[in-house]
């Protein structure tokens, strides 16, 4: 199957001379919820600004829908949604109007019902006619979804929707990204908010410094992060890891002083249990126990350094 957003060695360097892409390949199919996570910075806007048509790529090439976004812009364009980064809206104009001429920007007949059930989904139905400087900074926010949406996009993007606006806009953007998955709407997401990445994406892109370190399925890095370190302090330093332990994976400190076992807090069992047990019986006497846990955010930090080094 062709993926509905194809990228292909894409480069961009600004007119300053910076890079912020550098070489940018990524397939993305047809329904799937994939969040860019990245430091400020990192070419995250920079990629979806590429995508859309509003900055030009140096170099490469990427297609949506099939559509080369230089050579066919206008057709990939019609099938984006993008919510930006930065608010850009009309103040005097009323909420309705602004999304019923986004609509119309795309050639598409206004369509009365979508509208109201987009701007209910968004809670904004009640302020459809106050002028848009008459709203919050997170009701702005949901206007700009809304606009997004309101062509009927089958690839959406949403660039840190949810920065700065309450539990109840992000939870009402969750639930909007889930009807927009059951319709098999494509999703890329960027957002500094981890739990937001966990919530809602099928997989995970992390970028920096305008390459992309690593895409992986969100439940495999799940399975990495679920994983802890049990380290065992021991009474006696031994000098190796005796043979009726072979079966753990046991790490032994250079002093012999401590052993650290790798479990899964996701399994079935952890293991401990038996291995405290094999412990014992092998005659080695413990000091002290404890564990740690990799986060996430520990991942993406440890990550971004080594791609720095
Ligand atoms: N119009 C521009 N002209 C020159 N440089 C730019 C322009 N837009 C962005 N940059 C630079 O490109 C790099 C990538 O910026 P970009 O906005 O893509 O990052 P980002 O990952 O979206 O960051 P954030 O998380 O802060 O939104 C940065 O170094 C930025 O300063
Ligand atoms: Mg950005």
């Amino acid at each position: 199957m062709t993926a509905i957003v194809d990228v292909d060695n894409l480069t961009k360097t600004y007119d300053g001379g910076l890079t912020a892409l550098s070489g940018v390949s990524l397939r993305i199919e047809q329904g799937e919820i994939i969040a860019l996570l990245g430091p400020n910075g990192a070419g995250k806007t920079t990629l979806i600004s590429a995508l859309c048509g509003i900055t030009s790529p140096s170099s490469g090439r990427a297609t949506v829908g099939g559509h080369d976004i230089v050579t066919g812009y206008r057709k990939a364009r019609a099938m984006i949604g993008l919510v930006p980064q930065e608010v850009a809206l009309e103040p005097f104009e009323r909420v309705i109007n602004t999304v019923n001429f986004s609509r119309g920007l795309f050639g598409r007949r206004r369509d009365d019902a979508l509208t109201e059930k987009i701007l209910r989904q968004l809670s904004l139905w009640d302020k459809r006619r106050a002028r848009i400087r008459e709203l919050s900074g997170g009701m702005k926010r949901r206007v700009l979804i809304a606009k997004a949406l309101v062509h009927e996009p089958r690839v959406l993007f949403l660039d840190e929707p949810t920065a700065g606006v309450d539990v109840e806009l992000r939870r009402d953007m969750w639930r909007v990204v889930e009807g927009l998955r059951a319709d098999g709407v494509t999703i890329i997401l960027t957002t500094h908010y981890i739990e937001e990445a966990e919530a809602i994406a099928d997989r995970i892109a992390v970028i920096d410094k305008g390459r992309i370190l690593l895409v992986e399925e969100k439940t495999a890095l799940m399975t990495r992060l679920g994983r802890k370190t049990l380290r065992i302090d021991l009474r006696e330093p031994v000098e190796a890891v005796p043979a009726s332990l072979a079966d753990y994976d046991l790490e032994l400190a250079p002093d012999g002083r401590s052993l650290s076992y790798h479990y899964d807090t996701r399994g079935d069992g952890t293991g401990i249990t038996r291995l405290l047990q094999a412990l014992a019986a092998a005659g080695l006497g413990l000091r002290d126990i404890q564990t740690t846990q990799s986060s996430l955010e520990e991942i993406f930090v440890g990550m971004i350094r080594e791609g720095a080094a």
